[in-house]
C-alpha cells in the first residue's frame, strides 16, 4: 500500500498544468532539526515536497518548470558520498532521484546555487511558498538578486511572484483513492492503539504508560511515529485542550481524554477517545459524554456533498447547547445562548478541521468568504468536546474537572461519508464493555 511512481508523476503534472505560462516552481525539502549538541529530531519531509516527489531524504529542492524541453521535473538532492552513507546512512543520490524516483533530471545539493538562477532567467511567474522557510527565503532572494544584478547583460529576473500554496494546496485537499486507502490504514491503526489503551488502563498506573502502550500498537502495525504529540489527559488535565505532559497518575473515579494518531506513509490520523480510569462511568460522567457524542454524531450527518463546512460545526452547538441547558450547566433561552456564544465556556474549539498528510491539513475552509461546500474527496474531523473547567465556579461542583472530547476521521463520499476510524468504541457502554473483557 504506497503512493505509485505513476501517481506523483499526476500530481507535478496537475500543479504543472496550473501554472502560468513562462514559470518556474521551487519546493524545498525539509532540513533535519538539531535536538540537542550531535543528536537530531526524528526527520519529518515536507509534506508539499513528499506530496510531489515521495522523496524522504533531507536537503532537497524540487525544481518545476513546464513546458521545458530538456525536462521538466528536476530534482537538487544530497549526492552520494561513502563516507556520510557509512555513518549516516543511503542517500539515493541525483542518480537514483532520475532512475527511482521519476525526475527528469537531477543535480548534487552543493550545484544549486550555480544551476538555479540560469533556470529562474527568464521566467516571467516563480512559485514558491514564501515566509515558511527563512533558509530558503534568503536563497530565493539571492537567487533573483544575482539575476538582478546583470540586467545590464540582458539577464531578465522573474516579475511575478506567487505562494505556490494557491495552487498545490488545493490539489492537497481532494485524496485519491490511494491516498484514502492509506488514510484508512492509518485509522485503523490509530483505533487499535485506543483499544488497547483502553485495555491496559487501571487507576495507579500514568498517562504516559498509556502514551507507551499507545506508540507501541502504532509501532507494531508499521507506523513508527504519531502524527502530532498524544495527550493523555486525566481529571482536570483532560480540560487542557493541548495537555500533552503526560506524567499524573490516573486517579480511581477520574476520566482520561486520549487524543493521538499514528502517521501512516505520510497520512495522519486524529482520534479522540474519553474513557473512565476504573471502567466505569459516573452518573455526571456519562451525562456530559452522552451529550458530546450525540454532538459527534449529529456532526456526522451533516457530512456529505453539497452541504457546507461550517454545518457540522453548527449541529454541534445546537446540540451541546440544549444539552447543557437541560442539565442545569446553562441557563437562558437556546437560541439566545447560541447567538451570544455562552457554549464556549465549555466548548471554545470547532467541530473540526482538514486532515491528510498534516493533521491540520492544508486547505481552504472559505471560498470569497462563504463557507465551501464538502466534495468527495476531502477528509476532516469531527471532534466536539465539552471541558468543565475546575475553577468554574458557575456550576455545580459535581461537574467541575470534567473535560470529554470524541474525535473521529471523516471522508466525504459521492453519496455521504466514511467514519475511517470506526474501529475503536465510542459508545459509553461498548467502551465499558471493552475495558471489563
Ligand atoms: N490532535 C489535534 C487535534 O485534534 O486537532
Ligand atoms: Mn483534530
Ligand atoms: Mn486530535
Amino acid at each position: 500500500m504506497t503512493i505509485s511512481k505513476s501517481e506523483y508523476a499526476r500530481r507535478r503534472k496537475r500543479l504543472m498544468d496550473m501554472m502560468a505560462s513562462n514559470s518556474i516552481a521551487l519546493i524545498p525539502a525539509a532540513s533535519e532539526c538539531t535536538r540537542s549538541r550531535d543528536t537530531q529530531y526524528p526527520f519529518r519531509q515536507d509534506s508539499d515536497f513528499l506530496y510531489l516527489t515521495g522523496f524522504a531524504e533531507p536537503d532537497g529542492v524540487l525544481v518545476l518548470i513546464p513546458g521545458r524541453r530538456h525536462g521538466q521535473v528536476l530534482l537538487f538532492c544530497r549526492d552520494r558520498d561513502p563516507t556520510m552513507e557509512q555513518w549516516h546512512g543511503y542517500r539515493a543520490g541525483p542518480d537514483g532521484a532520475v532512475s527511482t524516483f521519476g525526475m527528469d533530471d537531477a543535480f548534487p545539493i552543493d550545484d544549486i546555487d550555480d544551476i538555479v538562477p540560469g533556470l529562474v532567467e527568464g521566467k516571467q511567474h516563480i512559485y514558491y511558498a514564501m515566509g515558511h522557510n527563512d533558509t530558503f527565503d534568503r536563497s530565493v532572494m539571492a537567487w533573483v538578486n544575482q539575476i538582478r544584478s546583470q540586467v545590464r547583460t540582458g539577464a531578465k529576473p522573474p516579475g511575478d511572484f506567487t505562494d505556490l500554496a494557491f495552487l498545490l494546496h488545493e490539489q492537497r485537499l481532494f485524496k485519491s483513492a490511494a491516498e484514502l486507502r492509506i488514510m484508512a490504514k492509518a485509522g485503523d491503526i490509530s483505533s487499535q492503539a485506543h483499544c488497547q489503551a483502553m485495555r491496559e488502563c487501571r487507576p495507579g498506573r500514568y498517562e504516559y504508560q498509556l502514551e507507551g502502550a499507545i506508540a507501541r500498537t502504532f509501532a507494531e502495525h508499521g507506523a513508527r511515529f504519531p502524527a502530532y504529540n498524544s495527550i493523555v489527559g486525566s481529571g482536570a488535565n483532560a480540560c487542557v485542550l493541548h495537555y500533552d505532559e503526560n506524567r499524573d497518575r490516573l486517579t480511581d473515579g477520574d476520566l482520561v481524554l486520549i487524543d493521538a494518531g499514528c502517521e501512516y506513509k505520510g497520512y495522519a490520523a486524529d482520534i479522540t477517545r474519553t474513557f473512565p480510569v476504573n471502567g466505569k462511568f459516573s452518573t455526571e460522567q456519562r451525562a456530559l459524554y452522552d451529550l458530546v457524542l450525540n454532538a459527534q454524531l449529529a456532526a456526522i450527518k451533516k457530512v456529505r456533498p453539497g452541504n457546507t463546512w461550517n454545518q457540522p460545526h453548527d449541529a454541534t452547538v445546537r446540540v451541546i447547547t440544549r444539552g447543557l441547558i437541560a442539565l442545569g450547566l446553562l441557563k437562558g433561552n437556546e437560541k439566545q445562548l447560541i447567538k451570544d456564544g455562552a457554549y464556549r465556556d465549555f466548548y471554545m474549539h470547532r467541530a473540526g478541521h482538514w486532515l491528510g498528510m498534516d493533521v491540520h491539513d492544508v486547505g481552504d475552509y472559505r471560498i470569497d468568504g462563504k463557507w465551501r461546500q464538502l466534495e468527495p474527496g476531502m477528509v476532516l474531523t469531527i471532534e466536539p468536546g465539552i471541558y468543565v473547567s475546575p475553577t468554574n465556579t458557575k456550576v455545580p461542583k459535581k461537574w467541575r474537572g470534567i473535560g470529554i472530547r470524541i474525535e473521529d476521521d471523516v471522508a466525504v463520499t459521492a453519496s455521504g461519508c466514511q467514519v475511517l476510524t470506526a474501529g475503536v468504541p465510542k459508545v459509553a457502554d461498548d467502551i465499558e464493555a471493552l475495558m471489563a473483557s
